[in-house]
């Protein structure tokens, strides 16, 4: 017998005793369709690797981490020279980064790892929106979805202030009055989040949000939102036909690969490579840290959030737009997207298909990258409703020609195609199209089932 085919048999001859041994067969995560092993429908699970790096970097974070403001002389006064005291918090966080071995690495890489969650977070939620998995019967994997967008948004607004930079500082004052403005919410959370009204209070409170509570929420949620993906399966490539996604289901079930190796290879190559550029990032760029809170050096110090918060703070620079009137526009925006499902009630996912609720979704995706531009830019400068209307205007007026143009186009070609598959319909849309006017049967059945 040859090298090779003794190790492989060997190795199967292992893999199947573990198998048997664990009864792996019977808990383990369900195999997957063969035509789902491509990047974007794992965009989920690339978000779950970045909560994975966030938790081990933490957890070794927190081994030299110290929560408090008493003023300190450990590290921070041997480090620079005209420094006696600082707030044990940042000392602390100086003394990772400047004494740890790889500390500036490490807090770094927590710290692009955040950004890099919760933009590669934005992008699972906006690749959702546009191929529909949020239609039947996915609508509570994408409203578990969005609470988890909410409680990932917290762990970035609570781990800000951890280093307890005056920038830090001044940002989350900004935030709280913004929270705290929430009808009946808001006077609730006062107490709780500002604790005794102290700093001591405050940051006590942060800390134990992002460490404790939030996490138990992030945990709980997590796996919920992954039981109901198992439990429904992977969404199949958007479609226009409202039987299609049924039909598809069926015929993929025969080509499923098992989730170990192949899923689990798949996802461990990914995970790798992001781990791969975060230290790269974070070794090339290392983090410097902002000066402490109260040091009579801060004075100047602009107030600026990280930049998944910055398109709030343009809003208010708008004038007439009050905390009062933010905050009850980021609510109705939050309900939107949690009741999503319920309101795009189309049997089709094709985005063609939902000229409204793309065009909504374009809009919405420019005005987050603009206002985050433009907060970055010129953060605390007011703009007047002239100035709103002429930059945010032409993205809305063009992205409805653009968005109404194609669904015009697309409505022409459509009869065609129904047409088209009612004399060859195998499962899926012939490339060739047919007679240009569908028959009466099939257009009752697409009517039926939409
Ligand atoms: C911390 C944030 C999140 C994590 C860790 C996460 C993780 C995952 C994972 C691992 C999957 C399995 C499929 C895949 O890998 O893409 C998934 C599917 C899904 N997620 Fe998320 N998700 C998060 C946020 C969201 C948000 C914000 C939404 C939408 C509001 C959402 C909606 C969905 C839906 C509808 C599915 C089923 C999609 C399908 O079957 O292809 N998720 N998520």
């Amino acid at each position: 017998m040859s090298g090779a085919r003794w190790f492989n048999r060997s190795l199967n001859r292992i893999w199947g005793f573990v198998e048997d041994r664990t009864a792996m067969r019977k808990w383990g995560i369900k195999p997957e369709p063969a035509f789902s092993f491509k990047p974007s429908y794992w965009t989920g699970s690339f978000v779950a690797v970045a909560l994975s790096y966030q938790v081990i970097s933490g957890a070794l974070l927190l081994l030299y981490y110290q929560p408090s403001t008493n003023a300190t002389l450990t590290a921070c006064g041997q480090a620079v020279g005209t420094l006696s005291t600082g707030p044990a918090a940042w000392c602390s966080t100086y003394y990772i980064v400047n004494s740890v071995p790889m500390g500036e690495l490490l807090l770094t890489s927590h710290l692009y790892g955040a950004y890099a969650m919760i933009f590669l977070m934005f992008v699972h939620f906006f690749r959702g929106y546009y191929v529909g998995v949020y239609k039947a019967p996915r609508e509570f994997s994408w409203m578990v979805g969005t609470l988890l967008m909410v409680v990932t948004l917290g762990m970035g607004f609570t781990g800000y202030l951890l280093p307890y930079t005056q920038l830090a500082y001044n940002a989350t004052n900004v935030g709280l009055v913004l929270a705290l403005r929430l009808p009946t919410v808001g006077p609730l959370l006062g107490p709780f989040i500002l604790a005794d009204g102290t700093s001591q209070g405050l940051l006590s409170r942060m800390f134990d949000a992002h460490v404790i509570l939030l996490p138990i929420a992030l945990a709980g949620l997590f796996y919920a939102h992954f039981a109901l993906f198992e439990s429904h399966g992977i969404a199949p490539p958007a479609s226009s036909d409202p039987l299609q996604r049924r039909r598809f289901n069926e015929q993929d079930e025969k080509h499923h690969l098992p989730f170990i190796p192949h899923v689990l290879v798949y996802t461990i190559k990914w995970g790798l490579l992001y781990v791969g550029i975060l230290f790269g990032i974070a070794a090339l760029w290392p983090w410097s840290l902002p000066t402490y809170v109260g040091n009579t050096a801060a004075a100047g110090v602009v107030t600026e959030p990280d930049w998944y918060f910055l398109w709030l703070f343009k809003l208010i620079d708008f004038q007439g737009v009050t905390p009062v009137i933010a905050i009850a526009l980021t609510n109705v925006l939050l309900l939107y997207v949690l009741f999503l499902p319920f309101l795009d009630r189309s049997k089709r996912t094709h985005p063609r298909d939902r000229p409204l609720f793309i065009y909504i979704a374009t809009s919405l995706l420019e005005f987050f990258i603009l206002m985050t531009v433009w907060g970055g830019e010129t953060p605390g400068v007011q703009i007047s409703p002239m100035g709103i209307a002429t930059t945010l205007g032409p993205i809305f007026a063009v992205n409805a020609v653009v968005v109404g143009l194609f669904h015009w186009r697309y409505r022409r070609s459509y009869a065609r195609r129904l047409a088209a598959r009612s004399q060859s319909y195998a499962g899926s849309y012939p490339r060739s199209v047919g007679t240009p006017v569908p028959s009466a049967a099939v257009t009752a059945e697409v009517k039926s089932v939409d």
